[in-house]
């Protein structure tokens, strides 16, 4: 398979840093998934990875009144969760900083939450759960979103977009057998209903490929690489009920010696 060229990748960043959210996911979902952390410290040390321009963080600081750090590689992204953070006035609770998940340069052991819509999957769910462990306290909470597959034989056209976007993609009950391997205890998944796929992403998606097309009116290449992004939303209309995006919690064991023993047994 090719690579996608400069150009596909600049239109598609024109497309992505414009959105909400650069993936699925709502404030509903973000709120139950919350729920599962019961007994989160009053103002508990959040980590947010992967946040993009910031759909999730804004909702985490409105749903919880601790310290969040978002975390995210695409520094476009970051300056414009930090513009949000001032408009919003929460520059002095929400920090954004650039940073890539595999070489963060964060103390061990240092959150009470580790949350993650559709990012840790980048660098491998195992890796990332590796990391998530080792930043976690003891009792820590780890709150993550992954596409999953739902069911056997998707059709090729949702086999190849997978193939190239996520070969690893997994089911839901494989990404809770990683989570438990990982030395953390499974607490509760559920699965985004389709508004959280469509209100936040895929409708101002297409609203936003088709303002492109105006401004792209006579460049045939760009007009073709919008066609290419469209895909993604025409395919979930067709095929949804093939993968899901799962929201999945998990916790750091709170003992140390059960800790230490999950520890011991994944060597
Ligand atoms: C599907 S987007 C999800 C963004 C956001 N969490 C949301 O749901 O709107 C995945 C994000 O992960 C970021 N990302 C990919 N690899 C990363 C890495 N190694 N370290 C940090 N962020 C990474 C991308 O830049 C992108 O913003």
């Amino acid at each position: 398979m090719n690579e996608p060229s400069p150009r596909f990748w600049k239109i598609f960043f024109e497309v992505y840093e414009h959105l909400p959210r650069q993936g699925p996911g709502n404030r509903d979902c973000a709120a139950r998934a919350l729920r599962l952390c019961v007994g989160l410290p009053r103002t508990p040390m959040i980590l947010d990875l992967g946040c993009g321009v910031g759909g999730q963080t804004l909702q985490l600081a409105e749903l919880t009144t601790g310290s969040i750090m978002a975390i995210d590689s695409h520094a476009p992204s970051i300056e414009r969760l930090k513009a949000t953070l001032v408009v919003r006035d929460l520059s002095q609770r929400v920090q954004a900083q650039v940073g890539d998940m595999v070489h963060l340069e964060l103390p061990p052991e240092s959150f009470d939450l580790i949350w993650s819509e559709g990012a840790l999957y980048n660098i491998g769910i195992g890796k990332a759960l590796r990391i998530c462990h080792g930043l976690l306290l003891p009792g820590g909470y780890l709150a993550f979103t992954d596409a999953v597959w739902r069911k056997e034989n998707p059709p090729p056209e949702v086999k190849a977009s997978f193939d190239l976007d996520y070969p690893a993609m997994a089911t839901a009950t494989d990404v809770v057998t990683a989570i438990q391997q990982g030395g953390l205890d499974f607490l509760g998944r559920f699965t985004l209903p389709d508004e959280a796929w469509w209100d936040d992403f895929y409708s101002p998606m297409e609203q936003r490929i088709k303002e492109l097309r105006g401004k792209y009116d006579d460049d045939a290449e760009a007009l073709a690489i919008l066609d290419q992004i469209a895909r993604e939303p025409e395919m979930h209309r067709r095929y949804s009920e093939y993968y899901a995006y799962e929201f999945f919690v998990a916790r750091r064991p709170v003992s140390r010696k059960a800790d230490n023993m999950k520890s011991s047994n994944r060597k």
